[in-house]
């Protein structure tokens, strides 16, 4: 079984290592636009099989699609990242020129793939890709809800002293400010999570999750790429062992929720198939209205994307 994962850099590479590691398919292929830079990120993997006793071949690929051909699953992570200062939205039109022919060029060679976006900014990235790509919208989808949800996760294991293994959440909307972490929906080890954490604290970290990404680029100058590679991942091994596992994913909607027309994270089951389900909770009036302002602006940055000349 093979997956190739498209832009070799720092979310792209660690994707790839995560597959590899562990052994979620037999093969691996990394590909690059950068010449050799694929080619030597996969030996460098390759070579510490021996060590991390694993046997998946990660192979690179200067811009061959060739090499890709026959893949089940396609994680597009090629792109410029953030800088400080910047917002996802800024890197609109440059992603969107890479997004749209990479996508062509893995339809070509994969055209019965399952496609994973990683590039930002994500929704409308993984939009680019779905009108490119011209396949079932079940088939293209984004990741985002997977790592905004384990940030969330870490700061509350952190901060109530807890595994982040037992800590059960989920998270809506789209991958920027305006994301929905849904304290009602989060239990630690069952417990429902007001009972063991004050209100202030709680919005603190709500706030803290949405500004998640952000943190990480002041830090680093760059955005994050050990968290979103494994989260990415994650999505992967779902599809390919045909899990059924329960993600917020970034889908597009057809009505669910009162939404139409546009991609934006819901909680769905992957499997097989690639999204098999979107999961329509029964969200409050507060809750609701969340979702609906995240995905207006969403929307304003899908209808920029719709108006740029080719
Ligand atoms: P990076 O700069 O380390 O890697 C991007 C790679 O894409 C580079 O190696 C570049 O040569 C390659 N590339 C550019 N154009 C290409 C093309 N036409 N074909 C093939 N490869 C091409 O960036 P990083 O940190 O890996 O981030 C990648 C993207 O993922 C960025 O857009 C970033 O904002 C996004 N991101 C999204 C997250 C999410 O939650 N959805 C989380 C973290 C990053
Ligand atoms: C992140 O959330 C910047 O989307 C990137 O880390």
């Amino acid at each position: 079984m093979k997956v190739s994962v498209i832009g070799a850099g720092n979310v792209g590479a660690t994707c790839a290592e995560v597959l590899a590691h562990h052994e979620i398919v037999n093969e691996v292929v990394l590909l690059d636009i950068k010449e050799n830079f694929a080619e030597g990120k996969a030996l460098d993997i390759w070579e510490s099989a021996a060590v991390n006793m694993y046997d998946t071949r990660v192979k690179g690929s200067t811009n061959d699609y060739r090499k890709t051909a026959g893949s089940e699953v396609v994680v597009i992570t090629s792109g410029l990242p953030r800088k400080p200062g910047m917002s996802r939205d800024d890197l609109i039109s440059t992603n969107a020129k890479i997004v749209k022919s990479v996508t062509e060029s893995v339809v070509k060679h994969s055209p019965n793939s399952i496609l994973i976006i990683v590039s930002n900014p994500l929704d409308v990235m993984t939009y680019c890709a779905y009108v490119n790509a011209k396949f079932p919208s079940h088939r293209v989808f984004g990741m985002a809800g997977v790592l905004d949800t384990a940030r969330y996760k870490a700061f509350l294991a952190e901060e109530l002293n807890v595994s982040p293994k037992d800590i059960s959440a989920v998270l809506m909307g789209g991958h920027g400010d305006t994301m929905v972490p849904l304290p009602r929906y989060t239990t630690i080890g069952g417990i429902h999570v007001t009972e063991m954490i004050s209100e202030e604290r709680l919005n603190a970290i709500i706030d803290r999750t949405k500004k998640g990404g952000g943190e990480i680029v002041n830090l680093l100058g760059t955005s994050a790429w050990y968290a979103p590679g494994a989260s990415a991942a994650q999505m992967v091994e779902a599809v390919v062992k045909d899990q059924k596992r329960v993600f917020p994913v970034c889908a597009w909607l057809n009505g669910e929720y009162g939404l139409k027309d546009i991609y934006l994270g819901v909680p769905v089951i992957l499997g097989k198939k690639g999204i098999e389900r979107i999961i329509e909770m029964k969200l409050n009036d507060e809750e609701m209205k969340l979702v609906h302002d995240s995905a207006k602006s969403v929307k304003e940055v899908m209808e920029v994307l719709d108006n740029l000349k080719d």
